[in-house]
């Protein structure tokens, strides 16, 4: 899940990297690097941490207007200057930047290693530059050269590389899912990367390579062909973005600014795909997946992470509204059991990149099975939504923290109005119901300003929480994927180990952690079978343990027995995880801080993650 980025054209190649890569930084930061191609001659750059060390280290590099850059997650070597990408052939004439594995590398190795090839670095990406050297030095083309070491590597990759052979041009090939390959074509300025964030300062004009495809680019052509060597057709479109909100503007992180941007953020994706006069719904991208919804008998979601827990919410709400079975699966686990899927099944991936390799995989194996396939998805072209039937956008503008937040929240809208899709599709939805939805949809993104706006009257928590070393999430039925979304949100940020727990289950083993040292966040909202969690919360005091709990304002009783509760406004059954979720992510947010962590780009984590 590493950055990458290539750029050919009229400008100084060195600026129009650095920016590429500072836009790429979140899907890895451990180390940095650039290559420049002036004429027949290579200069390189690498730096390990992140790319403001490797901007301090640019000024002796040539004025060249051809490069590429590569912002680094290690996968195979530790983070170091001599691991950073590019890497070198030995005879110095290949430049290679890579995303993905090499999941053959050892055995490639040791072959280049007995036939004289020298090592430079611990990486997988090196055997790349070596193995192009050999096919340059058996007469082929740079793009051939690179063909033939695509027929030679195993596992999903992206691969950029230029060489002194080709002065001018820079070579690209997508195996798999490894992050994909998107071309920009500027004014006599070409750009070649990992994803849209890094072309779009230069070109919304872009093209996408498929799997098994290749492309050569120069400042002014770009010819694309298949491994085999069929030649392909660049299918070039336009992406609409608004770069503004790539900028933090005022707010001193991207996940603070991401989290306050929810309200609009909300209000976008509901009124993208429905209207309150008349109440209807548009699903403008279901494309030939609307056709299909009557005859759908089954439902999987599958995502990870972040996602995963707004699938969770969809599962719940397929099958209240469109009573539908509906089962929610983790997507690294659901493409490596052999799942039963037919056409009536309708396969629903969640995923804010779009990119997420896990479940890249699980929706080719759905694809075998003939699923019918709906993507909810926030970034527009992104690969999920090539592979699926019909994609549901969320409209939260561009995620930069780390953590998810308002992919989250909108990614939850998005399946409830697809549930709601779905049940009108089958037949259980009146009108009238549907336009009760709406109307509760419509007060939502109010909600969740007025619960934002009270973040000053939870701060007494933070000191409490940041001391600690491990903190329970507790919730049930709709709270559940809550907690689950809560916990994680404070470890990957803050580094203080969460755990989610369906408040049911912690009888069952995790009750014997509790002590006064060990906090409980329970999400006990009106909804949120309140009276089951009342007990709960009595089983863990009564061993001791101090209890915060997110509760609906004006709720004595819960008020009186915690230890401090965080009120939100009351909401539909439905809509609650979406307001309860808010003070969890602004409690992790104020803890990480707190304790001095690296908000934005939390360690070990990246933003999109393209390896298995
Ligand atoms: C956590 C987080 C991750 C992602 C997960 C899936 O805050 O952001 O857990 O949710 O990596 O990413 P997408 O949604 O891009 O498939």
């Amino acid at each position: 899940m590493c950055g990458i980025v290539g750029y050919a054209g009229q400008r100084p190649a060195v600026p129009v990297l650095i920016r590429a890569l500072k836009d790429l930084e979140y899907r890895g930061y451990d180390s940095a690097g650039i290559a420049l191609l002036e004429g027949e001659q290579l200069a390189i750059t690498k730096k390990q941490g992140k790319i403001a060390n490797l901007e301090a280290s640019v000024g002796d590099l040539p004025d060249a207007t051809v490069g590429i850059g590569h912002t680094r997650w290690a996968t195979h070597g530790r983070p170091s200057d001599q691991n950073a990408h590019p890497h070198l052939s030995c005879d110095g004439r290949v430049v290679v930047i890579h995303n993905g594995i090499v999941e053959n590398y050892a055995a490639l190795r040791q072959r280049l290693l007995a036939s004289g090839h020298r090592f430079a670095s611990e990486t997988d990406t090196e055997t790349l530059a070596h193995l192009i050297e050999e096919e340059l030095a058996a007469g082929r083309s740079l793009l051939n050269a690179l063909a033939a070491t695509a027929r030679q590597v195993t596992g999903s990759q992206a691969i950029v590389a230029m060489s002194t052979c080709d002065p001018g041009a820079i070579v690209a090939a997508r195996l798999g899912n490894a992050g994909g390959v998107v071309i920009g074509f500027g004014q006599g300025e070409m750009v070649v990367a990992s994803d849209l964030a890094a072309v779009l300062p230069v070109t919304q004009e872009v093209a996408f390579l498929a799997d098994g495809q290749l492309a050569r680019v120069t400042a002014d052509s770009a010819e694309a062909r298949t491994i085999a060597g069929e030649p392909v057709a660049l299918e070039r479109r336009r992406i609409p973005i608004d770069p503004v909100t790539a900028l933090k503007g005022q707010y001193p992180h991207f996940m603070l600014k991401e989290i306050l941007e929810q309200p609009e953020a909300i209000s976008d994706t509901i009124w993208s795909l429905a209207t309150l006069e008349p109440p209807a719904l548009y699903f403008d991208d279901l494309g030939a997946a609307a056709g299909r919804l009557a005859a759908v008998e089954r439902v999987v979601l599958i995502g990870m992470g972040t996602s995963l827990h707004a699938a969770m919410l969809g599962q719940r709400y397929i099958e209240a509204f469109a009573r539908v079975p509906a089962a929610v699966d983790n997507a690294s686990e659901f493409r490596y059991r052999d799942p039963v899927l037919g056409p009536e099944t309708l396969v629903v991936s969640v995923s804010q990149s779009g990119e997420t390799v896990d479940v890249l995989e699980a929706m080719a194996v759905a694809k075998q099975a003939g699923a019918l396939q709906i993507t909810v998805c926030n970034t527009e072209g992104a690969q999920t939504t090539r592979v699926a039937d019909g994609t549901v956008y969320t409209r939260a503008g561009l995620e930069r923290g780390v953590a998810s937040t308002k992919c989250f929240t909108t990614a939850v809208v998005a399946l409830y109005l697809l549930a709601l899709r779905l049940a009108q599709a089958k037949g259980p939805l009146t009108p009238e119901q549907l336009a009760g939805h709406l109307h509760e949809l419509a007060r939502l993104p109010g909600t969740v300003a007025s619960v934002l706006s009270r973040r000053d009257q939870q701060r007494k928590l933070i000191r409490g929480l940041a001391a600690a070393e491990h903190a329970l999430f507790l919730g049930r039925g709709l709270a559940f994927p809550v907690a689950m979304e809560g916990a994680l949100k404070l470890k990957e940020i803050s580094y203080i180990h969460g755990e989610g727990y369906a408040a049911g289950e912690m009888k069952h083993g995790p009750i014997a952690l509790i002590e006064p040292s060990f906090p409980t966040i329970a999400v006990a909202t009106e909804h949120a079978l309140r009276a089951k969690m009342v007990s709960n919360i009595e089983q863990i005091q009564a061993r001791g343990g101090p209890v915060t709990a997110v509760i609906t304002e004006g709720d004595e009783q819960l008020t009186a027995l915690c230890d401090a509760v965080i009120p939100v406004p009351p909401v539909s059954s439905w809509l609650e995880p979406v307001v309860a979720v808010v003070p969890l992510q602004l409690l992790a947010y104020d803890v990480a801080v707190q304790r001095g962590c690296d908000v934005d780009q939390p360690r070990n984590l990246a933003k999109t993650v393209t390896v298995e």
